[in-house]
């Protein structure tokens, strides 16, 4: 043994090969963090020491090859000065280079995920053999940022600027069959015999031979002609046009690295590589895209520790075959889980089941699904016109009109014919469940799972824990959700839950605007470029006039004070004058009959004579966004003051998942982190004379005069 540390060992067999073998005993995965970056050092300078070596191997001990940097570190790193930051990159880049330069073949032998750094590493090998059952990737524009550890330089020298473009684009891990057609990798081999593959290839006398040729392209420029550069990049530019969004800069800055870098030779690439990474790894972006992932990383575990002991549920029933009773039942059946679905009406239990038939066809057809998949899951779906049939599922969802009198009668009904282990759902998407629960028989097991429509394609599911229902109905619950790949919040009872209740003083800002003449149009282009995926006239087109109406209504007797409108809405007229939205082929917007296709604005003229706004009022977009995005935020630190939610990690997600919140924010109160609480509290005080809604909590009002964060610098609280 040569060296061992914590978490990688070398060692130099009888026939002078070297293995550098990633085994950490400080985490299950290895990764390139402080200590592993640091013994690699120490490694590579004991190897570069070592007489009569004519190879080196890189291999895994572990499940994953090297999974990438330490992101739980990256706030800290990326909040250094630029200059200290950049003298860490070129620690990297040098401990790399050196394991390019070293004067015999080397070879990755990648037998588990490789991202990120973990494949940059294999990248300055000369040679790479992937077993044939895991995938390596470059994730980082994820994260908001790009391969700054060679990845951007050294793939293109490899793979073709084209080929690398992807990659670093969409960040999608590849197989081995695509890594090789690609040429990322050299030979694919069974995962058994991949370290035998590895050796026989740096020991066969061609690799030698080849060696120089291989070496030489990877320090020469791969495009040295400027003209040239500028017409491959301007083509990649015209390609991903789409993503080059200003909120997210890190393509736009790395497709700008690569054209220059990929005229240089190695060193000087180098440091175009890094300047441009420390530029965006500095960006609020990052920052925001960064604490979504350690999010998302601490909610997973939270999830985990509720559902270790909840038995799953393998047989569900729906009452309520509508647009979320079908969906709900598709989802359930997509995931292999049998499901009944009823409704007193024949028709709509029709009409499900042409929708379902319709969305699994056009899977198919697009490739998305196996025929054999689908005719799978349409097989587990079962139309039932007598509830009796439910009577042996382990959970019911009810998902029938949104009306407390009905609901509280198909519920007590249910209650009495279920065996009393049985969950019982509701899908309610405003009222109390608590007000829904009197009738109930053993509340203990009651409890609200809220979708979001459409089912199959919307993330989060709001797990709503009434006053009585039990831990185990809980963590049952939030194991079914995840057990059909959606992503549960639990939440406490409250009408509107969590999403809806901050959805609404949102949508109420619209309302006043309009009231005070900002035209519609204008507000959904205003929005939509302030980064949310469409503004709130278009989403209330889709979620549906009347729909809204109806919730609104239930919101605002709810909270008086902050939900309730003294004038009469956009919305009610809409409703009155029967343009229900997308469904009805007008709403705010007139749509190509039968499609979802917005016609121009300027045929939106019949919305704009029906809403008569008050007189055009000068209003700047910055004042339309805060407007808008003031009593959303107020109402989501009330939602966590009041443990509607328990965390500002799972309020943030919620309104990422539920709402399509804008990522590059990091969540509306990572947002007011950005802008501080105090001056937060400032432009809401501007607004004050718009109502209640706009008046900061005491809580918040303390966290800006204490200077306080709801997250700390970038990890979870
Ligand atoms: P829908 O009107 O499309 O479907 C309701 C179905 O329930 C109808 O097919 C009706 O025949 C059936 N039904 C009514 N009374 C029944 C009874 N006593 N027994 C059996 N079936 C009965 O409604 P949608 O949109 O599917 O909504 C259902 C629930 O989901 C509501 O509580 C709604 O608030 C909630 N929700 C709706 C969302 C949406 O975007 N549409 C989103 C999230 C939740």
């Amino acid at each position: 043994m040569i060296y061992q540390g914590r978490t990688l060992r070398l060692d130099v067999d009888a026939d002078g090969v070297a293995e550098i073998c990633f085994c950490s005993t400080l985490a299950p995965i290895n990764k390139f963090d402080a200590v592993t970056l640091g013994e690699l050092r120490e490694a590579v300078d004991a190897l570069r020491a070592t007489a009569g070596v004519r190879a080196l191997v890189l291999t895994s001990a572990l499940d994953a090859f090297v999974v990438g940097a330490d992101i739980k570190r990256f706030s800290t790193v990326f909040s250094q000065p630029a200059a200290v930051m950049e003298e860490g990159m070129w620690r990297t880049h040098r401990l790399f280079a050196d394991i390019e330069d070293l004067p015999y073949p080397t070879v990755a032998a990648i037998g588990g995920l490789a991202l990120g750094g973990g494949l940059e590493i294999c990248l300055a090998c000369d040679y790479r053999v992937m077993a044939d059952d895991t995938r390596i990737g470059l994730p980082e524009i994820g994260l908001g940022i790009f391969p700054g550890w060679g990845g951007s330089m050294r793939l293109p020298r490899l793979v073709g600027v084209e080929e690398a473009a992807a990659w670093i684009a969409d960040g999608r891990p590849r197989d081995a069959a695509a890594a090789l057609q690609a040429n990322a990798v050299d030979r694919v081999a069974p995962a058994a015999r991949l370290t035998a593959c590895a050796r026989e290839l740096v020991l066969d006398p061609d690799s030698v031979t080849g060696l120089d040729a291989r070496r030489a392209a990877r320090i020469e420029a791969p495009l040295p002609d400027a003209n040239e550069r500028k017409a491959v990049f301007d083509a990649l530019r015209s390609r991903y046009a789409a993503k080059l969004d200003p909120h997210y800069p890190a393509l736009s800055t790395v497709l700008d690295a690569m054209e220059s870098h990929t005229g240089l030779v190695r060193e000087e690439a180098m440091a175009v590589e890094i300047a441009a990474f420390v530029e965006v790894a500095r960006t609020p972006t990052t920052a925001s895209l960064v604490g979504l992932f350690l999010n998302e990383q601490y909610l997973k575990k939270q999830l985990r520790r509720y559902t270790a002991d909840a038995s799953a549920v393998k047989n569900v029933g729906v009452i309520g075959s509508g647009i979320m009773g079908a969906g709900i039942a598709l989802q359930c059946a997509l995931a292999g889980i049998d499901v009944r679905l009823h409704d007193m009406s024949r028709a709509a239990l029709d009409r499900a089941f042409a929708g379902i038939d319709a969305y699994l066809g056009e899977r198919v057809n697009k490739g998305r699904l196996t025929q054999d998949r689908a005719d799978g899951a349409r097989a587990l779906v079962h139309a039932e016109s007598d509830i009796a049939a439910l009577d042996e599922c382990e959970l019911v969802v009810e998902a029938v009109v949104e009306d407390r009198d009905v609901k509280r009668e198909v519920l007590s009904k249910l209650a009495a014919r279920l065996s009393p282990e049985a969950l019982i759902a509701t899908n309610t998407s405003t009222i109390a469940i608590d007000s829904l629960a009197g009738s109930i028989t053993g509340r203990g097991r009651f409890l609200g799972l809220h979708f979001f429509n459409p089912v199959t394609a919307m993330p989060l599911v709001e797990v709503i824990r009434g006053a009585e229902t039990v831990d185990d109905a809980v963590a049952r619950a939030v194991a079914f959700a995840r057990a059909i790949g959606k992503h549960p919040v639990v939440v406490r009872d409250c009408p509107g839950f969590l999403v809806n209740r901050v959805l609404f003083p949102y949508l109420n800002g619209f309302e006043r605007l309009l009231h005070d003449g900002v035209d519609f149009v204008r507000i959904d282009r205003v929005m939509e470029s302030f980064g949310w995926p469409m503004g709130p006239a278009r989403l209330l087109d889709v979620v549906g006039i009347d729909t809204t109406v109806n919730a609104a209504r239930i919101m605002a007797e709810s909270f008086p004070e902050r939900m309730a409108l003294d004038f009469v809405t956009s919305r009610e007229r809409l409703r009155d004058a029967g343009r229900l939205g997308e469904k009805s082929g007008a709403g705010y917007y007139d749509y190509e009959p039968g499609t979802n296709r917005r016609r121009e604005p300027a045929t939106a003229k019949g919305a704009h004579f029906i809403i008569a706004a008050g007189e055009p009022n000068e209003i700047d977009d910055g004042d339309i966004v805060a407007r808008m995005m003031v009593p959303l935020c107020i109402e989501l630190v009330r939602c966590l003051e009041e443990e509607v939610v328990d965390s500002p990690e799972a309020a943030d997600m919620a309104l990422i998942r539920g709402l399509g919140f804008p990522r590059y924010l990091g969540g509306a109160l990572r947002y007011v982190d950005r802008l501080g609480a105090a001056a937060f509290c400032e432009t809401a005080a501007r607004f004050a004379h718009l109502g209640a809604a706009y008046r900061p909590t005491p809580g918040l009002e303390a966290m800006a005069a204490q200077g306080r964060r709801f997250f700390g610098q970038g990890s979870p609280t």
